[in-house]
């Protein structure tokens, strides 16, 4: 397995990172602890998770996938071998199930100080650890464009200062509750006023950008992410490489395999904009005349992007798991390179 480093903080992750948010919901206990053993057999030593999963998010699920992964330490030890990523919840009106009613804001989950501390320690408990490596806010305290949004206006709502975030989380640092810290769902500007708050202001420096990107979402290239990532060592942490399971081509001509995620919690409007459809074949069809599987050319072009320093897979059952770590062996080629530039040349990011 491949270790890269994680920005600026020393720490070596594995190329691929699992992604849990199944866990606890869509993927049972047994099946959680057979895929986090299997990804320890095979070098992945990068676990990625959140306080607000299970997902999708529901006040009867939420902390079940951190409990998982506390209960699977607990069985299992070595947690000195293991880097592990959670998440702070951000500015939200819907998820207030998260905090207890005295700790809401305005009636509102925000990236304050006193929530950064309480779900600190709830996810600690949860994990079973007495350290995270990476803490990420999970998305920003201000408006945002992420999660499929297309457009947005009213940028200049208030929001807590980047600066207040940075020093709320550099005390959790200096108890040794949590080791580094990161971003995630930011834009470009987010991004760089995190570096310039830190470099100014003497707080933790951010180590990683966690946003969404797979051959039908790009925007992390053009956006101005990407040189960000490279030139101030804030690597992305890619997640849904495959597009939420679209890419595998489950779904083409509006199929909903039983037990998927499209047919279980119909959320997958992300995906279904103009040309995403016909995009997605036209992958599918990329992969087959290459003589790959959908899954092996989806994957290895997020692994193989030079800004990206992990790619964080998901899956709901273990045999999944298993088809995408192996599609990570494939070695990129000229021609495989041509086809997917192609493609996305004639209908970029249908999918953002
Ligand atoms: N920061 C954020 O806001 C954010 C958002 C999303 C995800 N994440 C992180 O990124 C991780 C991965 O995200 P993701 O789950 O969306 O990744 P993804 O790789 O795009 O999608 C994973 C899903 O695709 C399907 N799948 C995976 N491998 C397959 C295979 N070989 N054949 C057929 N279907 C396959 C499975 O769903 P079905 O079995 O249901 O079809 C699986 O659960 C999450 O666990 C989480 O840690 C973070």
């Amino acid at each position: 397995m491949q270790l890269r480093k994680l920005g600026r903080t020393g720490v070596d992750v594995s190329a691929i990172c699992l992604g849990t948010m199944t866990f606890g919901d869509q993927t049972p206990e047994d099946d959680a602890f057979a895929q986090m053993d299997f990804a320890r057999e095979r070098g992945i030593n990068f676990f990625d998770t959140a306080e607000m999963y299970a997902s999708p998010p529901k006040a009867e699920t939420q902390g079940n996938t951190e409990r998982i992964i506390g209960n699977w330490l607990k069985a299992r030890g070595a947690r000195d071998k293991l880097v592990l990523a959670s998440k702070v919840a951000g500015r939200t009106r819907d998820m207030k199930w998260i905090r207890p009613e005295e700790n809401l804001e305005g009636g509102q989950v925000r990236v304050s100080r006193a929530q950064i501390d309480y779900a600190v320690e709830q996810s600690l408990k949860r994990l079973q650890t007495d350290y995270i490596d990476l803490y990420q806010v999970h998305w920003p305290d201000r408006l945002y464009r992420g999660f499929g949004f297309q457009t947005y206006k009213d940028y200049p709502q208030d929001f807590i200062a980047f600066e207040e975030t940075l020093d709320a989380l550099g005390r959790q640092v200096a108890k040794g509750n949590i080791r580094h810290i990161g971003v995630s769902n930011e834009s470009a500007w987010g991004v760089m006023r995190y570096v310039a708050e830190s470099d100014t202001c003497g707080l933790p420096r951010i180590a990683s950008i966690q946003n969404a990107y797979h051959l039908l979402n790009r925007r992390f290239e053009t956006g101005g992410l990407a040189e960000i990532a490279l030139r101030e060592d804030v690597g992305l942490l890619a997640y849904s490489p495959l597009a939420q399971g679209v890419l595998t081509g489950k779904y083409l001509g509006g199929a909903r395999p039983e037990g998927s995620r499209g047919k279980l919690y119909n959320r997958l409007q992300r995906y279904e904009g103009p040309n995403a459809a016909e995009a997605c074949a036209r992958y599918v069809n990329a992969a087959q005349a290459l003589g790959l599987s959908p899954v092996q050319l989806a994957l290895k072009f997020v692994d193989t992007r030079p800004w990206v320093t992990s790619t964080i897979i998901g899956a709901s059952r273990l045999a999944q798991l298993e088809e995408d770590v192996a599609a990570f062996d494939l070695v990129w080629t000229g021609e495989m390179e041509e086809r997917v530039n192609a493609i996305h040349a004639a209908q970029p990011d249908p999918c953002p």
